[in-house]
């Protein structure tokens, strides 16, 4: 999760233009801007460097600071928090399906570092190591044809050990109030009644889910 006031900070960046490209910055103008000092403001300019939410530059005339695409997809998971709060009917997709157990690959995949560690950084969360297998009812089907234009994240494959482990997407959703996203391997056939869902928690758990249960995918598109 990022602090709270990271996300101010970086709110405040993205609102002064620092999507669009660097902006010059000063850590005064900053401060100013959010009520605190230059000291406070420079150290988190720093902590978003860090988490790689900005980049900043040094140059003659000053600080440049952009706001990266990890930056850029913090702010937009908290747009669609704010979007179900305050409109929780716009644009809803909804899957339903029953759980099942797949063959144990869900597990595998998720525990690999490099799939977690991107997965995490552009869900928010880190994943368990797992995917909660849900099929589809019929009229599901036909609504998951129409997500592929709803907000999907891209995740790239990446070489490792000789291996090359292909891409994935994501797409961020809710389980009965748990924050979900549905994975889907790039490149490779996928059955159409089958939905891989990775979320923080053990769902099966957290949800109290046994094989045959009816559960409900929420989707929020803008
Ligand atoms: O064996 P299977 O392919 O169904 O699942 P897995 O991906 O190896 O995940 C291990 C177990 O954790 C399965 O029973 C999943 O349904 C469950 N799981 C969960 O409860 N919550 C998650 N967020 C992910 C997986």
């Amino acid at each position: 999760m990022v602090e709270a006031e990271d996300l101010q900070s970086l709110k405040m960046v993205a609102l002064l233009g620092g999507c669009r490209g660097p902006i010059r910055l000063s850590s005064q103008s900053l401060g100013n801007e959010l009520g605190i000092s230059p000291q406070t403001a420079s150290r988190r300019l720093i902590a978003l460097e860090r988490q790689q939410f900005v980049i900043r530059s040094m140059k003659p005339d000053g600080q440049y600071v952009a706001v990266t695409r990890e930056g850029e997809q913090a702010l937009k998971r908290e747009y669609a928090d704010y979007a179900r709060i305050f409109n929780p009917e716009r644009r809803q997709y909804s899957l339903t399906g029953a759980v099942i157990s797949g063959l144990g690959e869900g597990r595998y995949y998720m525990s690999i570092p490099h799939y977690k560690e991107q997965f995490g950084g552009c869900l928010g969360f880190e994943p368990f190591p797992g995917t909660l297998n849900i099929r589809l009812d019929a009229t599901s089907i036909e609504v998951r044809k129409q997500l592929d234009h709803a907000g999907w994240v891209d995740v790239p494959g990446f070489t490792a050990d000789e291996r090359t482990f292909g891409g994935a997407r994501v797409l961020p959703c809710w389980i009965r109030g748990q924050r979900c996203a549905i994975v889907e391997p790039s490149r490779t056939h996928y059955p159409e009644d089958i939905v891989e869902v990775i979320a923080g928690c053990e769902l099966r758990k957290v949800l109290n889910l046994n094989d045959n249960d009816t559960i409900e995918v929420e989707i929020t598109h803008d």
